[in-house]
């Protein structure tokens, strides 16, 4: 089992690099009581040389190869994509993400267009000075799921200026160790297989609305293409990959998602 975290702090000594160094020690542990080997692949994305975004649609329009920027992006997504599971952590800064998340977040905005991380549980961490996280956490998780992503669940951490690592084990370690146990169970269930309301949802939204932007188009776009050869516009299809969701969670998501397809 491989676990790819991500962290948006700078600081190495943070708040948020605690939280993740707690949450991974409640992993190994989960993982030697079920005799899972487990790797943990720490990230700072503020070490890597990731660019902001220029917004010239390269990779909307003619696929993500195309990116002017030539830096670490593409490997950090390959990385992501092989993990078995991923985790992203982000201090609140003025109520959301950190500058440094926010431009991973839109780097990888191609796979809002072609989602292709059905596979890859996600798991959301935030920590706050004082103010709520729901905000910071909604970005996250929100930006997960349109990329397909699952989203197993999100924790908001309030830490002031600089809380010390016993501090936070006293106040969070119950949390961070359920957290850890539901992330690692979902990995080895291939959470795919059984997608949450969240996800059918998503995906049912895309799919309508993506119907509907391909029959105004002339030439057939490379979203459609990607969409198209996956048999995701075919009319029993539900979600990206065959599942075992049960059946009244998959109506409703297509009831509701048919709904607010006519509305974007
Ligand atoms: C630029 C900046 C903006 C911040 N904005 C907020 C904020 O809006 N609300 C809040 O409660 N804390 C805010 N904080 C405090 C941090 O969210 C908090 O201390 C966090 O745990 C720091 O994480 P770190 O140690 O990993 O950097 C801010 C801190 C910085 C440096």
């Amino acid at each position: 089992m491989r676990i790819i975290a991500c962290i948006g702090s700078h600081r190495k000594n943070g708040n948020t690099a605690r939280a993740v160094a707690l949450l991974e020690k409640e992993l190994r542990t989960a993982a030697e009581e079920n005799g899972a080997p487990l790797t943990v692949e720490t990230v700072f994305l503020h070490e890597l040389h990731i660019e902001p975004c220029r917004g010239c649609r390269a990779c909307f329009d003619r696929g993500e190869d195309l990116c002017p920027h030539k830096d670490d992006l593409l490997s950090l997504r390959d990385r992501i994509m092989g993990a078995d599971a991923a985790l992203f952590a982000s201090p609140v800064y003025v109520n959301d993400v950190t500058g440094t998340m926010k431009t991973l977040i839109d780097r990888l905005a191609f796979l809002c267009h072609r989602p292709a991380l059905h596979h890859v549980p996600a798991c959301f961490l935030a920590t706050t000075g004082g103010s709520p996280t729901r905000h910071t956490l909604h970005t996250l998780q929100g930006a997960w799921l349109s990329m397909g992503g699952p989203s197993v669940a999100a924790l908001g951490l309030k830490a002031g200026a600089l809380t010390g690592a016993e501090e936070m084990q006293r106040h969070y370690g119950r949390k961070l160790k359920k957290l850890a146990r539901l992330v690692l169970s979902r990995a080895e269930q291939k959470m795919s297989s059984r997608p949450g309301f969240g996800s059918l949802l998503v995906f049912c939204i895309q799919q309508k609305a993506r119907r509907r932007l391909c029959k105004g188009e002339k030439t057939e776009t490379i979203d459609a293409r990607y969409w198209r050869e996956r048999g995701w516009f075919d009319m029993g299809c539900t979600f990206f990959v065959p599942h075992r969701a049960p059946f009244f969670r998959v109506t409703a998501a297509r009831a509701l998602g048919t709904l607010l397809a006519r509305v974007f």
